[in-house]
């Protein structure tokens, strides 16, 4: 079985869609292409891999509602080729979004749909996740914890000569396991989807999110931007920031 990831983030580093396609790549298994889908000069490259392929994952952040314009572009080529090759392949998509719902990709999904009844393709369903951003750095967070353990294991060595320091080990499994809780859905839909790859078969759209309460996730991302911003060139960069003129 020959499944072509497709990571359809504009994003050249630390997007969210490279995260839970590593995810879904893990629970596929099977002879596995990885594509980035970032400029046209990427389309060539990634028809090319179709033929003899059983699936394609789509793997892409929601904008505005619905498919970034240069994964469109994509598709567009993407059906004129299916159509001539008389190609039928499964296609998945696992589509992320800022905000909390994942529910807010069902747009993005039924354009999916509908371009895989235009293409003579077959639709295999796919997941939505909300607070793709916050799950990203969720992943960051894991790395940043392996790195203190790391540390407070080599000062304990240093100090005391104690190779197995609880109270370091204690912590590192406090913070993963939180971690880990705020994955759960999209780890539980994303093997889900695996097992309907790995078959061939529909897996239905299935909506999930950051296990954490709104409330809470609001307060984050309200943080998380502020200091983004700031890093980013001041707060309100964008509102008094001089306009260029519009020519007609
Ligand atoms: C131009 C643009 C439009 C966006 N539109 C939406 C949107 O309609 N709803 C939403 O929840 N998030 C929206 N977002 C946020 C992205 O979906 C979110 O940051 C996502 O995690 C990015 O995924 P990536 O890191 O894989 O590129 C938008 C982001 C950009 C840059």
């Amino acid at each position: 079985m020959k499944t072509i990831f497709i990571n359809g983030s504009p994003k050249q580093r630390f997007c969210a869609s490279a995260y839970f396609l590593f995810l879904q790549k893990l629970f596929t298994g099977g002879q596995q292409v990885t594509e980035k889908l970032r400029t046209p000069q990427d389309h060539e490259r990634i028809l090319a891999q179709l033929p003899g392929a059983d699936a394609v994952v789509f793997c892409l952040p929601l904008y505005v509602d619905s498919i970034p314009s240069h994964v469109l572009r994509f598709m567009e080529k993407m059906e004129a080729f299916c159509k001539e090759k008389s190609l039928h392949l499964h296609v998945y998509v696992i589509a992320n979004n800022g905000f909390i719902e994942g529910r807010q990709n069902e747009p993005l999904m039924q354009a999916f749909e509908h371009f895989c009844t235009r293409s003579g393709l077959t639709w295999g369903g796919g997941v939505g996740i909300g607070g793709g951003v916050m799950l990203n750095v969720t992943r960051i967070l894991f790395l940043v914890n392996i790195g203190l353990l790391v540390l407070n294991t080599l000062l304990s060595v240093i100090r005391t000569g104690i190779l197995f320091p609880k109270d370091a080990w204690l912590s590192f499994a406090e913070s993963a396991g939180m971690l880990l809780y705020f994955n759960l859905g999209v780890l539980f839909f994303l093997i889900r989807m695996g097992v309907h790859i790995r078959r061939g078969t529909f897996s239905g759209k299935k909506y999930t999110r950051i296990l954490i309460p709104s409330f809470v996730f609001i307060l984050f991302a309200d943080i998380f931007f502020v200091i983004i911003s700031l890093f980013e060139g001041g707060l309100f960069r964008g509102w008094l920031a001089k306009k260029s003129e519009l020519s007609d």
